[in-house]
């Protein structure tokens, strides 16, 4: 679309196939931007991602209808814009994100980028629009959580997002482990502590794809992500996983050649897994590692499962992925169990994110 501000171009940009397709320029360069951008805001590269290893995850699933643009500015990249719609049935919400390179804020190009994404929201019958977007350190005025739960500073993206709208619902905390002799000898003991109270628990592991044995407990587990996890006032939509959706999910990590080892606990008695955890490292095994699902099925609470899960995996990632510095995880910052046991580990806080939504009228 070209925009009517002289020298802006949203422009389209289809998913290609593959990276070595013709047509593929375009999702190569938006990777080199997206990288970019997140090294300009976080200061580290811990995001950077190759664009062989983002395709699989941005390629059209029966799930999420993904909407994507180059924003050109003076014939040059300067970002990117993207609408997830998920397909749930009835579905309100609408998922977005403009990031753009330092260079090119405060022209007016975000907000040209916002509304034209507003609008294709709206004529998808979309009603609940949410983004995230990471608030770093910065001196100066803040804005709290309405969970009570932290804050974060009342930055260019905050005022952005404000002025067009949106409410700050929840502050997610970034943190990062050190994977060093310290850190795992502190695994060792955790471990061993709730190994012992983990009576009737056995761990079991894999690296996707999921054997076929646990695909109806991970699913099930992965089901219970959207309902269990504090989400505070943002909307999310109930999902099915059902093995088709288990195999989609494991298809994005292995057509990345990313590995996620997932670690879960499973209840001896009825075979049922009832907690785990997800380790997920890219092709660079000398780069920060992700940590990213952690659920305890509300039944099974109270046993030290989610220390046990984490443990077990973070102490079996040595032998994965043994020259990987770092764990980097999301937390809302009101789900004090987790962070209990991410501190307990040594995970420490280093930015925060916020959630933001508002409500099209
Ligand atoms: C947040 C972000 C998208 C904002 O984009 P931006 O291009 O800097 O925003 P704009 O220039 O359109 O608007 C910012 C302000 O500058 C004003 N502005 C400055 N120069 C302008 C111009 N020439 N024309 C129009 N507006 C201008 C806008 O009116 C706006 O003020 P307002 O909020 O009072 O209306 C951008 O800073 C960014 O990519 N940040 C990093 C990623 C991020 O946090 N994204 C948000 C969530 S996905």
């Amino acid at each position: 679309m070209q925009n009517t501000m002289t020298g802006l171009e949203l422009r389209p940009m289809p998913v290609p196939a593959s990276v070595d397709a013709p047509v593929a320029a375009d999702f190569v360069d938006m990777v080199r931007v997206r990288n970019l951008v997140y090294r300009e805001i976080s200061g580290h590269g811990d995001n950077d991602v190759t664009p062989g290893e983002l395709l699989p995850a941005l390629q059209p699933t029966p799930y999420v209808e993904r909407l994507f643009w180059n924003v050109m500015w003076g014939g040059e990249l300067v970002g990117r814009a993207g609408l997830d719609l998920p397909l749930e049935e009835g579905s309100r919400v609408g998922l977005w994100r403009v990031e753009l390179l330092r260079a090119a804020w405060g022209r007016g190009i975000g907000t040209a980028a916002y509304e034209m994404i507003e609008r294709i929201a709206r004529e998808h019958g979309r009603t609940v629009l949410q983004t995230a977007a990471e608030h770093p350190h910065a001196e100066g005025a803040r804005i709290p959580s309405p969970t009570g739960f932290g804050s974060i500073p009342h930055d260019w993206a905050a005022r952005f997002l404000q002025n067009r709208g949106y409410r700050l619902e929840q502050v997610v905390r970034v943190s990062a482990l050190p994977l060093d002799d310290k850190t795992y000898a502190r695994l060792a003991e955790l471990c061993d502590e709730a190994r012992a109270a983990a009576d009737g628990y056995r761990v079991v592991s894999w690296t996707v794809p999921t054997p076929t044995e646990f695909v109806a407990g991970y699913g099930a587990m992965k089901a219970a992500m959207i309902t269990d996890a504090p989400a505070a006032e943002m909307e999310y939509d109930e999902e099915e996983w059902d093995a088709a959706r288990v195999a989609e999910h494991d298809r994005t990590y292995v057509d990345a050649d990313r590995t996620m080892l997932v670690t879960a606990a499973q209840h001896i008695a009825s075979g049922d897994l009832v907690a785990f955890n997800e380790l997920v490292i890219g092709t660079d095994l000398s780069a920060a590692t992700s940590q990213e699902d952690t659920l305890v099925a509300r039944a099974h609470r109270g046993h030290r499962l989610g220390m046990l899960v984490k443990c077990a995996g973070l102490l079996a990632w040595r032998d994965i992925a043994p020259a990987s510095p770092r764990v980097i995880t999301y937390n809302a910052e009101e789900n004090r169990p987790m962070l209990d046991i991410n501190e307990a580990i040594g995970f420490l806080p280093e930015s925060y994110e916020g959630e933001w939504k508002k409500e099209l009228t």
